[in-house]
């Protein structure tokens, strides 16, 4: 299990970070919001370089993205070795990127997914455990 749950969107991503921010409330998560903090326009890897650094040094916690299509922010965020991105479309790829990949990051499209089905990704995300076992030695390799 994670400690807490980091966030970051950029603008085209902010208000499906709001509605998350709601869900995790509600769900008694702990969560820190790193921003954005308004609809102004702002660059989505500011937000992806601020959210690596804080898993950097807070391992044991997991973050999550968005940004319009989630494809930029999840991009960025990619290039720092210690994350795992999985920019979801669905619940069954929210599943996977957990149980194969060991995802410690979910990347979401604000501008893409309905409200109601990024909610359940987000929820997916946080409750599935990694399988380990042979997904070990390849995600490794990574
Ligand atoms: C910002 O307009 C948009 O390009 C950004 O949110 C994201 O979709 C990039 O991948």
């Amino acid at each position: 299990m994670f400690n807490k749950i980091f966030l970051s969107s950029d603008h085209g991503g902010f208000e499906l970070k709001e509605k998350t921010k709601g869900f995790l409330i509600d769900n008694n998560f702990e969560y820190e919001d790193l921003g954005c903090s308004s609809l102004k326009p702002v660059d989505y890897p500011d937000f992806a370089k601020l959210l690596s650094k804080k898993l950097k040094d807070n391992n044991d916690s997991m973050g999550i993205l968005f940004c319009g299509t989630g494809i930029g922010i999840s991009m960025a965020a990619n290039r720092f070795p210690h994350i795992r991105a999985a920019l979801c479309t669905s619940v069954e790829m929210a599943s996977k990127s957990r149980k194969h990949n060991d995802a410690n990051v979910l990347a979401l499209g604000g501008r893409i997914l309905e409200k109601k089905l990024a909610l359940e990704i987000v929820k997916e995300f946080l409750q599935t455990e990694f399988e380990a076992g042979r997904h070990s030695l390849r995600v490794n390799k990574i």
